[in-house]
């Protein structure tokens, strides 16, 4: 049995994941603010990852018949998409505190709370293509998902043992692909490009993206390289 520790499982690819992991027979205790996901093996933890005050004290409670424990980061959020002198402050910070702090700090976590126990360990940060080319209008989005690139290749060398992965998933259809679609032509000037993907249905599903995520958690060693796209495998 592989327990999976998940952020984000309210929607999206992190709800997938967490859903394909139980019907896999496995535990998965979830984090988001929303609560959606109701079955026998699924534990909840009501944080906002914006908040660190609210998840400081988390007790992963490790299963220790557990033969993998499996740390996703998947909570994300785009933060207020504008030329960067026109974002405010308080979506700076939310945005580096949801996207880099809360999972940088949940690895800590992890690694401090698994490092006595046998069990094979897997983190799987979730990233995202735009953290390799700037995007206008995305400036704490990139930077954020640069440095959860770079956080995920020092654990590498921190913790060889630990099966460590940044992800990016691709253009996926989910709640965050909607909001982009409509944002402000001003403020993104790339939205067509969005709008376009969807239209002519390019958008990958949340479904082969959560089933391309189980199997590189069940074989980490098959997977490209520490940070890769799902688009290349
Ligand atoms: N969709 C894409 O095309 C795409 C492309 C590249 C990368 N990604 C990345 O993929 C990951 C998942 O995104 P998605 O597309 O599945 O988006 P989504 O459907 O909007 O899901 C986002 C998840 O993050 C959680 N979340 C957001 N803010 C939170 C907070 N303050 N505290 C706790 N949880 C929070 C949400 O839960 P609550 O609202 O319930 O808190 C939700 O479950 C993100 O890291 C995103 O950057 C997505």
């Amino acid at each position: 049995m592989i327990q999976f520790f998940i952020t984000g499982t309210s929607s999206g690819i992190g709800y997938q994941l967490a859903m394909q992991a139980l019907e896999d027979g496995h535990k998965v205790v979830g984090i988001s603010r929303r609560h959606v996901i109701n079955h026998p093996n699924y534990r909840h933890l009501t944080y906002n990852l914006n908040n660190y005050d609210e998840y400081k004290l988390i007790n992963f409670n490790i299963n220790k018949e557990a033969e993998k424990l499996v740390l996703v980061n998947n909570a994300g959020w785009l933060g207020d998409v504008k030329p960067a002198g026109q974002v405010s402050p308080a979506s700076i910070e939310r945005a580096y505190q949801i996207n880099l702090i809360a999972p940088s700090i949940l690895c800590k976590l992890f690694i401090e709370q698994t490092e006595k126990l046998e069990a094979e360990k897997v983190i799987v940060n979730i990233s995202s293509g735009a953290a390799s080319y700037p995007v206008s209008g995305w400036s704490t989005y990139c930077a954020s998902k640069a440095g959860i690139n770079l956080f995920t290749q020092v654990l590498r060398e921190d913790y060889p043992n630990i099966h460590s992965f940044a992800i990016a998933p691709g253009i996926v259809d989910t709640d965050m692909q909607g909001e982009i679609r409509r944002l402000d032509t001003e403020d993104f000037p790339d939205k067509q490009r969005f709008v376009d993907y969807k239209d002519k249905g390019e958008l990958s599903s949340p479904i082969d993206v959560a089933s391309k995520l189980l199997k590189v958690i069940k074989h980490p060693e098959t997977a490209p390289d520490c940070v890769f796209s799902l688009r290349d495998t």
